[in-house]
Parts: structure tokens; sequence; C-alpha cells
């Protein structure tokens, strides 16, 4: 938000202040009922599942007697992560890193060989980077980690029959996005013109408009798709990416369960959902466009599945 003009800064935390922090999560959750928390026979797969977000709905999932498969890149603080976890379910700790296809390629294959079916995925994994970061592969680090990779690991999950029959898959988005329309020829970004921000929106936009093509493709099946955000969470990764944000909102962030609170109750409760293209927060279908200018796009779910597809082929070993 850095080069944004103040006016827009301002009406941008005037419009969302209240409902993202925890001021909103603290009113909404008054009308809420307890979850059930029993996962007893599940097995759930959290990419980026070692601390924050992914962290707070692992632990829920467990504490509900899910096996929960957690990834993330640092083995380490993983199997901390998995120590510090209360049961009666389990961790297992699987490394690899989302920005890289080739991670994304030999993760599956260990999944494969295990044969562990999954009942929910959460597609959790996100990151924005200030500066312009090119992988190994070639590609932008944001837009391979937040929309790459998640659309590869669950188109492979689906056609290698990993995800259950009924399995709920959930896209962990942000309000960031509403701040963009979906522009395909952005998103991957190697040269001029990358600015931080736009990157991170542009990939969360994209991640909703997945979504929907999942929901619309996939309607006949009894599998369940959604997009979800979590409101402003006071995770790791805000006081990287945001330090001057998290300075002037720390008192009102949401702690992690908070955030991680519609991704449990989305995998629990399964709701119907009315449109292919909202997207879920504090437990509720929302539109995801709240500015008018957002649905001007000559995109459509196509043309970034056709890109995604584009980009998804694996890379030469080595990388
Ligand atoms: N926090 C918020 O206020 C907020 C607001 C809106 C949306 N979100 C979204 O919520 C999601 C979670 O964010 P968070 O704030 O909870 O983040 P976080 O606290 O930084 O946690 C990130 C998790 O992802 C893992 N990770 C990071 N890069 C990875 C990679 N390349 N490959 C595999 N795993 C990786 C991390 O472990 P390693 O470092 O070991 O890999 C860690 O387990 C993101 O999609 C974010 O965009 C967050």
């Amino acid at each position: 938000m850095a080069n944004a003009p103040l006016k827009k800064i301002i009406a941008f935390y005037v419009r969302f202040t209240a409902s993202y922090s925890k001021i909103g999560y603290h009113a909404r959750q008054l009308f809420w009922r307890r979850l059930k928390g029993d996962y007893r026979g599940q097995t759930w797969l959290i990419v980026g599942g070692s601390e924050g977000i992914g962290g707070a709905a692992a632990r829920s999932a467990v504490a509900g007697g899910a096996t929960v498969i957690c990834v993330a890149r640092d083995a380490a603080k993983l199997s901390d992560f998995a120590a510090s976890v209360q049961g009666p379910g389990q961790v297992i700790c699987e490394v690899a890193d989302f920005s890289l296809r080739n991670s994304v390629w030999a993760l599956l294959e260990r999944l494969q060989s295990r044969g562990q079916r999954i009942q929910v995925l959460v597609n959790n994994v996100g990151i924005q980077k200030r500066d312009q970061i090119i992988t190994r592969e070639s590609l932008e680090t944001s837009f391979a980690t937040n929309i790459l990779s998640h659309y590869l690991f669950t188109r492979e999950l689906l056609s290698r029959q990993l995800l259950a029959d009924d399995a709920t898959v959930i896209e962990v988005s942000s309000g960031g996005m509403y701040n963009h329309p979906l522009v395909v020829k952005d998103l991957n970004i190697v040269g001029e013109g990358y600015l931080g921000v736009r990157a991170y929106g542009l990939s969360k936009r994209a991640q909703v408009v997945m979504t929907q093509y999942w929901r619309e493709t996939r309607g006949q099946s009894a599998q369940n798709f959604y997009a979800m955000h979590p409101g402003w969470v006071d995770t790791a990764a805000v006081g990287r990416s945001m330090p001057r944000f998290r300075a002037m909102l720390k008192s009102v962030l949401r702690k992690h369960p908070q955030g991680a609170d519609t991704i449990v109750w989305l995998a629990e409760k399964k709701p119907a959902q009315a449109d292919s293209g909202s997207i879920w927060f504090d437990r509720k279908e929302r539109t995801a466009h709240i500015f008018p200018r957002t649905r001007q796009t000559t995109d459509t779910t196509h043309t970034l599945i056709d890109s995604l597809e584009r980009y998804s082929a694996r890379p030469p070993e080595g990388w």
C-alpha cells in the first residue's frame, strides 16, 4: 500500500478496520454455535501448516482427532510444531517449497506412494514480497507460491484420486484481493512493472477465480471448493511484510485461531454456496467484489486456467 494515494489508504482503513480486526470477530461470534470438532478418521493436508493461520487450523483438526499432514519448508520448525500440538490426532510433517514446481511435484509423488486419501485440503500458503524475487525456475515468487502451486497441487491431487470423493478444498485468500480485478497477464511479472502489493492482490484474486473454476467444473461431484479470507491476523508474515501496518494495528489484530476459524468451520459444515464466485469470511458467504471496477476485466476463469496450465509443466530436474 506504500504507493497508494493517502485518500485511498484512509478510505481503506475506515471501511475495513472494525470488520477485519478482532472487533468484527468478537461481534460476529456472539451469534455462532460451537463447532462439534470431531474429525476422527479424517486426513487433512495444510500447506503452510507449521505456524500462523495454517498452524492454528492444524491444531484444531488434531484436537478433533484428525491426522494432519503439515507442509512447510523448514524441517526443524515443522518438527517443533508437531511436537507442540495436542492430540488425540497427529501431525505428519512434509517438507516442500511451494515457490518451486519441482518441489510440489516431488511432494505429490511422496503422497501418491503413501496412498492416503485426503478429506480436507487447505491451500493456505501465501506470501507478499516487497522486492521482486525470481525463483530458480524463472517465475516471480509470489505468483509461483500463491496461485500456480495451488492450482498444480489441487489439479494433481484430483487427477491422482488422492482427494476423497467428498473432500473439501479451501483456498486461503485475502481481503487484499478486493482492490484488484483479475489481470492474468500481470500475474507473473519477471521484468519491469513489479509492485509487491499488487502482485499479492492479483494472486489472491486469482485464488477466488480458480475456486470458481473448480466449483463450476466439478459441481456434479460431492467435493466442495471454497475461497475464504481470514481478516487481519497477527502472524509472523504480517510482521515481516507489513511492519508499519502491524505496529499501527497490533492491539486489534486477530489471534491465529480467530483467523483460522472460518477454515475449520467450512471443513466441518460444508455449507451450500449460492454464487460460485463468492468468498467466505467469518462464517458467511460474501461478494468477491466490493468495488465495481474489479468486475471490469476481459479475463475469465478459462483464461486464468489456460495460463496456469501453461506454467504447470514439470521443469527439468536440477533447476
Ligand atoms: N495474517 C494475515 O493477516 C492475513 C490476512 C489475509 C490473508 N492471509 C493469508 O493467510 C495465509 C497464511 O498467512 P499467515 O499470516 O498465517 O503466514 P505465516 O504466519 O507466515 O505462516 C506461513 C506458513 O507457510 C509456510 N510457508 C511459507 N512459504 C512457504 C513455501 N514457499 N512453501 C511451503 N510453505 C511455506 C511457513 O513455513 P516455512 O517458513 O517453514 O515454509 C508457515 O508454515 C496466507 O495465504 C496469507 O496470504 C493472512
